[in-house]
Formats: structure tokens, C-alpha cells, sequence
């Protein structure tokens, strides 16, 4: 894809502003996770800038291949996710990787990796930053996302499969999105995990919080559902078919692996984040019963060129595996402040 244009003075604009800060071609800045965390980004912003990039991939106004992947050992995975965003004179890629048995063997997160964010008029790196932080934050906005076009406006539970990093993210700031929440329920395999999300994310959430004490309780119990677990390669779901009654939004950060196959076949809308990123994940092997098919784009839907929710008693499900033009959006916000805050550590090239 091509810079249109229009947009050349702009792209030269915003480039010698940059040169202000940054000597493009002979430095670069490197941005901690520490460091990412103090760009004041509040979440209302963060889901804007979600939403606007959802939006701009359906609407096929960035340049996103699919991501690249390895898997060395089961249910691991390395992506490379580059993205070029024109009208943003955002360019780079993710490498990020998921290890699920990280925390066990060897006391690292699940999900981490780097960004390189470069400028897109010379090829020069501008920044080189943790992803671990950006894709917790990004994430959560995706589902917040679907959620405001998806979910009923009046749901009162929300439910929360997961409590790691990305359950905990996502359960912080639910309630700008459910704004008649009542009840949020949280189940997590290990329960210490369920037991110390609630001891740190209560006191700041007016809402209860609850621990389920299975996933029946949870599913049974929640309009809106959303998982963030493990993303498996074998096929074991825990969650009954029997157990989803209509009406329900279910969301997805890690594929089918935790419901049973006839839900999402009998689901009235299946929606996901990129269709050609589903195919591909098929050949990867991770949908072995295939995926119903597919509604439409979480951004068609955002856009408002396909309808979200239009009936109470609709079963939505959600599947949004991630984008790299999601981390894009957030990038030039991190890197544009960062940048005028002198944050990070500067690099010779
Ligand atoms: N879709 C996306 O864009 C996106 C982005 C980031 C992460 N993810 C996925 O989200 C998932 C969670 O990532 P994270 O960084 O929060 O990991 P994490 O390790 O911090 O948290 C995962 C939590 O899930 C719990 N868990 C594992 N299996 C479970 C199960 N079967 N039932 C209930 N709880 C279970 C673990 O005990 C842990 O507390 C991963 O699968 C990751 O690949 C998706």
C-alpha cells in the first residue's frame, strides 16, 4: 500500500517534527514497559484509538499481511506482526510470543516481545519498545470494543475466564463499556490468580466483583463473557454447549479452545477481527471442526456498514485473535509522547 498524495506534506510535516526531537538514521529510542506506562493514555483513548484501527483494517486502509508464525514446543507460538498505517504515518511490526508455561518454569509472563516502530518515509528505526504492555492494553480495548456494539446496553454481569494479565486488564475498566454493571464474575484455573485479581482491582471498581467457583457458574451466571487463558492446540473444551443460553456475548482473546464446537455453529452472529488471520490460523490447525461462518469484521460492525446486536435474545460470539494495526495506533500515541516528554533511552544506531 501507498502513502496517498494528499498525505506527502503531512508525512514531511510530521517527520521534521520528529527531527526535532530525534536525529532519524543515526539514533533511536528504546521505551521500557515501565516507561510505556507512564504515557498518560487514559482508556477511553485507548479504545478510541482500538476502535479507529479495527475500523481502518476493515475498511482496507492499512497494510497488514497476516502474521508470520513458529511454534517450538506445544501451544507456543512466535508472530511477526507488521502493519503499516498511511494515514497515521504509522510503520513497524510486532515480534511477540506466547509461552504458556512461562510462569512455571521459568517465573516470565505468558506474552511478551518487541516492537520496532520505524519512519516511514526513509525505512529508519525510530523506536525500538516492550510490547508487553501495549498489547495487555490494546487488547482489553478490542473486546471493550466489540462489547459496545455486540452486547445488550443494559447487561448487568460480566464474567471473566482468565485473571492473568489480560483478565486483569480487561476487568479494570469493564464498566466504561457496561455502564449497568452490577456483577463481575472471574474463574481462573488457579485459583490465586482469581483470589489476588479481586484483592487488587476491588478497591478500585465500584462494582462486585465475584469469584465463580466454576465455569458453569460463571457462563450460567454472565451476559457477557469474555476469555483470555491459553490458546491450545488440542481441542479439550470445558464449557457446554447446554450451559450458553440465547442472548448471551461471548468474546474470545484465544481462539475456540475453551467451548464446546456446536455453541459457535449455532451462534447467530460469529464475528472476528480479520478474516484472512482466521483462515490462516485454520491451516495452523487451531479450528480442527472448522469455524461457522463468519458475520463480519468487528470493525464492519464498529464502522456501522453491519449491524452489531440488533435483539435481545441474539448469541454473539467474538473472536478477535489480535492485530498488529491495533499495537500500531497505540505505538504513534506512546511514540508522539515519549517523544515530546523525553521519555526512554536514546540508542546509536
Ligand atoms: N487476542 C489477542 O489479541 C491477544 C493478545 C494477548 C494475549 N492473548 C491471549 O490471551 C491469553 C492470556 O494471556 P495473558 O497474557 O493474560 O496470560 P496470563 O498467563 O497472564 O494469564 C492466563 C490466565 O489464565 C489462566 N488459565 C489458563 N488456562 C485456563 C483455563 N483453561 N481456564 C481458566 N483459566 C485458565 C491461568 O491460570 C492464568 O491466570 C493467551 O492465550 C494469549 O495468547 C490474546
Amino acid at each position: 500500500m501507498r502513502l496517498p498524495k494528499e498525505l506527502h506534506q503531512a508525512a514531511e510535516q510530521y517527520r521534521n517534527w520528529i527531527l526535532t526531537y530525534l536525529k532519524i538514521g543515526q539514533e533511536l529510542i528504546y521505551l521500557s514497559q515501565d516507561a510505556i506506562k507512564r504515557v498518560p493514555l487514559s482508556p477511553e483513548e485507548i479504545r478510541g484509538l482500538v476502535e479507529k484501527s479495527l475500523i481502518a483494517y476493515s475498511e482496507k486502509k492499512v497494510d497488514m499481511p497476516s502474521k508470520i508464525a513458529l511454534h517450538p514446543l506445544e501451544d507456543t507460538f512466535f508472530h511477526a506482526m507488521p502493519a503499516y498505517v498511511p494515514e497515521r504515518f504509522a510503520a513497524g511490526i510486532k515480534w511477540g510470543s506466547c509461552f504458556p508455561q512461562n510462569q512455571g518454569r521459568f517465573g516470565f509472563p505468558q506474552a511478551q516481545g518487541l516492537i520496532i516502530f520505524n519512519d516511514h518515509l526513509s525505512g529508519m528505526p525510530l523506536a525500538v519498545m516492550d510490547c508487553k504492555y501495549i498489547t495487555e492494553i490494546r487488547t482489553a480495548a478490542v473486546t471493550y470494543t466489540a462489547i459496545r456494539y455486540l452486547a445488550p446496553k443494559d447487561a448487568h454481569t460480566f464474567g471473566m475466564i482468565g485473571c492473568g494479565v489480560e483478565g486483569r486488564q480487561h476487568v479494570k475498566n469493564i464498566a466504561t463499556v457496561l455502564p449497568a454493571l452490577k456483577t463481575i464474575y472471574v474463574y481462573d484455573i488457579f485459583e490465586a490468580a482469581a483470589d489476588s485479581l479481586i484483592a487488587d482491582l476491588q478497591p478500585g471498581i465500584g462494582v462486585k466483583i465475584v469469584k465463580a467457583a466454576s465455569y458453569e457458574e460463571l457462563v450460567k451466571n454472565s451476559a457477557v463473557i469474555a476469555s483470555a487463558t491459553i490458546a491450545k492446540e488440542d481441542y479439550a473444551p470445558v464449557i457446554k454447549d447446554a450451559w450458553i443460553s440465547m442472548g448471551k456475548t461471548i468474546l474470545l482473546c484465544e481462539g475456540h479452545t475453551l467451548y464446546e464446537d456446536s455453541i459457535f455453529k449455532r451462534a447467530d452472529k460469529y464475528i472476528v477481527d480479520s478474516r484472512e488471520q482466521v483462515e490462516q490460523f485454520v491451516q495452523y490447525g487451531y479450528y480442527p471442526f472448522g469455524h461457522p461462518p463468519i458475520y463480519a469484521e468487528t470493525g464492519e460492525v464498529a464502522a456501522g456498514t453491519v449491524r452489531g446486536r440488533e435483539h435481545a435474545d441474539e448469541l454473539i460470539i467474538g473472536n478477535n485473535f489480535g492485530m498488529a494495526v491495533e499495537d500500531m495506533f497505540v505505538v504513534r500515541a506512546v511514540f508522539d509522547y515519549a517523544l515530546k516528554n523525553h521519555l526512554g533511552v536514546r540508542l546509536p544506531l
